[in-house]
């Protein structure tokens, strides 16, 4: 297969509440209507490992900081097949989390190092755009919806995460920061922007 044939994979990292499924749907949408083939996914994925670590987050499970990371290591693993598999047969997938998600939360309790090992399989997207929101907005936006907390939900944890996050963006491939306090449109615009001047994908 031709290298002109194997489509971007696109992902989006950040704080819980600060838009990710929001402008991975966006975008999502944007290039759907512009004829190109799309793949939602997200992680931790609807699979048996997934579900195994969305109840560690919750707290239902009780595991060490260190056999989560590896849970999801191993969902990512997983996806990460059918991720190749369709980016390689022409369709453009859009990931809401993939290894960043590890690096930053993770590394509060676990050696980055170690953690960076354990996801050597993973792939290096061609985009990765970190919504940056401080934790009070994402907070203030997650109160309207949502009735549980999870495990990585205090605000000095959060101010933490988002320091990883920045500095994940300077050691990282392809990692882009965008500024996602505001509103959703002016965010919206500025990924689309970025796809283009990219040029991940001809004709757009
Ligand atoms: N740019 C924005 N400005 C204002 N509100 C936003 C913006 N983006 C998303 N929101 C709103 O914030 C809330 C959380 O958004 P979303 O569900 O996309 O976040 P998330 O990062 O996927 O969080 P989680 O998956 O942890 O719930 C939603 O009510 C959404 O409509
Ligand atoms: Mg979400």
């Amino acid at each position: 297969m031709s290298n002109k044939d194997r489509k971007p994979f696109i992902v989006f990292e950040g704080l819980d509440g600060s838009g990710l499924t929001t402008h991975a749907f966006d975008l999502h949408r944007w290039l759907k209507e512009r004829g190109y083939e799309v793949y939602l996914t997200k992680e931790p994925t609807d699979g048996v490992l997934g579900g195994l670590i969305r109840s560690a987050l919750k707290g239902e499970l009780k595991v060490s900081a260190r056999t989560l990371a590896l849970l999801f290591a191993a969902d990512r693993t997983q996806h990460t097949e059918t991720i190749k598999r369709l980016i390689n047969s022409g369709v453009v997938v859009i990931s809401d989390r993939y290894k960043l998600s590890s690096y930053a939360y993770q590394s509060i309790e676990v050696d980055l190092d170690w953690l960076r090992k354990i996801n050597e399989g993973a792939l290096t997207p061609d985009v990765t755009f970190v919504i940056d929101v401080p934790p009070a907005v994402c907070m203030r936006r997650l109160q309207k919806e949502r009735f549980h907390t999870e495990l990585y939900e205090d605000m000095e944890t959060l101010e933490r995460v988002r320091e990883n996050y920045r500095r994940l963006a300077e050691e990282e491939e392809n990692v882009i920061i965008i500024d996602g306090n505001r509103p959703q449109d002016v965010v919206n615009r500025e990924i689309f922007q970025k796809i283009k001047e990219l040029e991940l994908l001809e004709g757009l």
